[in-house]
């Protein structure tokens, strides 16, 4: 009997569809070569349902994902509904209400991908962002006060708390100990300004080292770190930060491991829920031309595997990856791959089935 993993897909905007369609074909190569096999639901939530019917986020859809092995997500966001609303009622919600308080994003640059660093290469780009997914600036309320007027105020608070900060931190010492690299785990803050939030971060930092001697450990301002991520990438190991932090240096650390083509993350309930995702977007204008990369969505695939324990599958996709980027496809971007979306798929999943495919 083979295993069976159900897993939720959502779609979504833009080019989601066609990049998770691409996860899907690498899971299903995987089930062909191993013991487990996939069930996939699809859930039709985003910007389109939300025009036509006016529908965001049902509470039964929650209940649904809840009850699912693991999430794929495409992308939400469309460009005729206005910012902030998809964001805000399906993308955040999702992460408060199934608790997704871990954004991984690993940034590994693989062999044969460009980065903009001069002078760096796959050693020197190869670490992992824990982002505090639940808190800070995304979960504070706020307000104005006479808007519109000359005297007007806003007001934007943000939210950290001791229980948060905590099992963010274990869940980054624990991965950095897995990890068993460098060992080094860096904590980014803004302690000479944010007095009250970075000093809560660093308090709880020092005090979880006792339990964790093996590991090495540094503190760095965001600004600072900027600067480091781009001079000396290979400093790091495992970065945690809040969540708006962590939603800024990820965008770097997209960039710098060869763009949002081929960066993956997930949003991780250790204890529940997780959605996988590639963290670029919905591209409206590359939708349905077969032209973005699917990449990322295929190492959404991957990092879901791991999530589901299944370290032996995972180092097949991710071996299938490897050996496509190497040997086939020429740049990352939309348009310039030398292969359309489908058929960066067909090649991973030939490699993945141990055949490559003639293209
Ligand atoms: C991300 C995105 C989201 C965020 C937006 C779309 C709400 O930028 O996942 O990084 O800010 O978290
Ligand atoms: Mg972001």
């Amino acid at each position: 009997m083979k295993k069976r993993y159900n897993i939720a897909v959502i779609p979504g905007d833009g080019t989601g569809p066609e990049v998770v369609a691409e996860g899907i074909k690498a899971l299903e190569a995987v089930s062909r070569r191993s013991s487990m096999e996939f069930s996939f639901e699809e859930i039709p939530i985003g910007g389109e349902l939300y025009l036509k019917e006016g529908i965001l986020l049902p509470d039964k859809v929650i209940e649904g994902l809840r009850s699912a092995d693991a999430v794929l997500l495409g992308a939400i966001g469309h460009p005729e509904v206005k910012p902030g609303i998809l964001e805000r009622e399906i993308l955040l919600r999702l992460r408060f209400e199934l608790d997704l308080y871990i954004n991984l994003r690993p940034v590994t640059l693989l062999p044969g991908v460009k980065t903009p660093l001069r002078d760096k290469g796959p050693r020197d780009i190869d670490f992992v962002v824990i982002r505090e997914n639940t808190e800070g600036l995304y979960a504070g309320g706020g307000g104005f006060f006479k808007k519109g007027t000359p005297d007007e105020i806003a007001i934007q608070d943000s939210i950290t708390t001791r229980k948060g900060v905590e099992r963010c931190l274990r869940y980054a010492y624990d991965l950095c100990r897995r990890r068993n690299k460098a060992k080094t785990l860096t904590l980014c803050g803004k302690s000479n300004v944010l007095l009250f939030e970075s000093d809560l971060w660093v308090r709880a930092f020092e005090e979880l080292h006792a339990s964790y001697p093996d590991i090495a450990v540094q503190y760095q301002n965001v600004d600072a770190l900027c600067m480091w991520m781009i001079k000396n990438p290979e400093r790091y190991d495992v970065i945690v930060t809040n969540n708006i932090f962590g939603d800024i240096i990820t965008d770097i650390g997209a960039a710098i491991q060869g763009g949002l083509g081929i960066s993956a993350g997930g949003n991780i309930n250790p204890e529940g829920t997780a959605i996988f995702e590639p963290i670029g977007g919905s591209a409206p204008k590359y939708k349905g031309l077969n032209l973005i990369n699917p990449l990322a969505a295929i190492l959404s695939a991957q990092m879901m595997l791991e999530h589901l324990g299944e370290p032996d599958a995972a180092t097949i996709l991710l071996e299938a990856v490897k050996t496509a980027v190497k040997n086939d496809i020429k740049a990352l971007e939309a348009g310039k791959m030398g292969f359309g979306t489908r058929e960066v798929g067909d090649l991973v999943a030939g490699y993945i089935s141990g055949i490559k495919p003639q293209p």
